[in-house]
Order: structure tokens, then sequence, then C-alpha cells
């Protein structure tokens, strides 16, 4: 998770391989200061939980994409640590917004987009990844799309990604097409992986 900016990092596994739980114990122990959550299930697990039911939900202020776009410097402070809900909830809205969320992030600067639940707008969410991976160095950006498919993520994004961490998959098609990102060692080890295991992780100039 010492992702440098300026780095598309991937986190993909099977349902309930500890994806989400990971990337919060990394924030929790303070991997970012300035960190914005896109979060589509925000507001629902918070209910849920409220209800009694165990989801720990992303800690940090809920706002949804309509109160930054009024009010863009709620993403100025430091720290940072919100939680943003999409307006609508069919993926081209989501994406829409997901890119609305990227521009705003593009100018303030300094800061980690955590992308949960990617692959239902990963489509859209191409200008984002492209903005992060070509320019995100120097604007301070570093994005993290938290997939439960790595092939669900198209291929223009997944051009742009420059670290994997893989949890225990459940679709043989996507170690295949890992093999062709990050070699066939690495998807070897991916596929020996059982749920609940330590994640493999690769990134841009490793072998492979
Ligand atoms: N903070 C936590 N403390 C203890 N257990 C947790 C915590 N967060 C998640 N879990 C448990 O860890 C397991 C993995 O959950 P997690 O939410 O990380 O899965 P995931 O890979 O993100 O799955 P999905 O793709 O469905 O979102 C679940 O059994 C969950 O209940
Ligand atoms: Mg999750």
């Amino acid at each position: 998770m010492d992702a440098p900016p300026g780095s598309v990092v991937a986190v993909i596994g099977a349902p309930g391989t500890g994806k989400s739980r990971a990337v919060k114990a990394a924030a929790a122990a303070g991997a970012w200061p300035r960190r914005v959550v896109y979060e589509p299930h925000a507001r629902r697990d918070r209910i849920e939980e409220a209800r009694g039911r165990k989801l720990y939900p992303w800690p940090g202020s809920l706002v949804s994409i309509r109160d930054l776009m009024r009010r863009p410097d709620l993403l100025d402070s430091d720290p940072l640590a919100l939680v943003v809900d999409p307006a609508g909830l069919d993926a081209v809205s989501m994406g829409r917004d997901f890119g609305t969320l990227a521009r705003l992030a593009w100018h303030t600067g300094d800061l980690t987009i955590i992308a949960e639940e990617a692959a239902i707008y990963a489509r859209q969410a191409l200008e984002a990844a492209t903005l992060i991976s070509t320019g995100g160095r120097h604007a301070g950006l570093r994005l993290i799309a938290i997939s439960q498919s790595w092939t669900r993520i198209p291929l223009d994004v997944r051009r742009c990604v420059s670290d994997v961490i893989a949890f225990a998959q459940s679709e043989p098609r996507d170690v295949d097409e890992l093999g062709r990102k990050c070699g066939r060692d690495f998807a070897e080890r991916v596929r020996r992986l059982s749920s609940g295991a330590i994640p493999c992780t690769w990134r841009q100039g490793d072998a492979g």
C-alpha cells in the first residue's frame, strides 16, 4: 500500500477475500492522510451498521457528489477523510460522478482516491485513471481501485495500472489475464491463493 503518487493500484479478489478490510486497515494506520473514498454502498452500510449488522463501513465524513460540486473546498482540508456517495445507482451516472470526483481531486492535489466496487463503473473510470497515471505524480494523486474481478476493469484502464494487490480469485480467466500484465509466475502464485490468504503484490517494473 506504499504506492507513490502517480500510482494506479488495483486491489482485486473474489467477494469476501479481504480487499476492503486490507485497504481500510492501511488507511487506519495512517497510509493516506488526505483520502477520499468513493463508495456506492456508503449510505446503506451505515444504516445497516446502525441496525446492528457488522459491515465495518468506511470511517470519515459522508458527503454526496452534489455536496462536493457545491463546495469543492471540502476537499482542501488536511488531514482529510471523506466518504463520497454517488448520486445515481446506475453504472453510467456512477461513472460520471466518479469522473467529477477525479477532476475535483486534480484541482486540490495531494490526495488518494479509493474507488470501492470499481467494477461497477470502471468503464467510465478511464479518464480518472489516465489523469492519475499520466500526471498524478506532479499533482500528488493516487488511485486505489477495489474490484471483485480483474477483467471487469476494461483493458484501457488496466493499461494504466501500476500496482496489483491480488487476493484469492474465483474466475480462472481473471488469473489468465493477470498473467498477461504481471507475468506467468505472478499468475501462478495468485492461482494458488486460498480465501483469506495474504495477497500477492506486483509493481510495474517487477519481472513479468
Ligand atoms: N474491520 C474488520 N474487522 C474484522 N473483520 C472484518 C473487518 N472488515 C471486514 N471484516 C470481515 O472480513 C471479511 C472480508 O471482508 P471484506 O469486506 O474485506 O471483503 P471484500 O474482499 O472487500 O469483499 P467484497 O468484494 O464483497 O466487498 C468478511 O468476513 C468481513 O466480515
Ligand atoms: Mg469490499
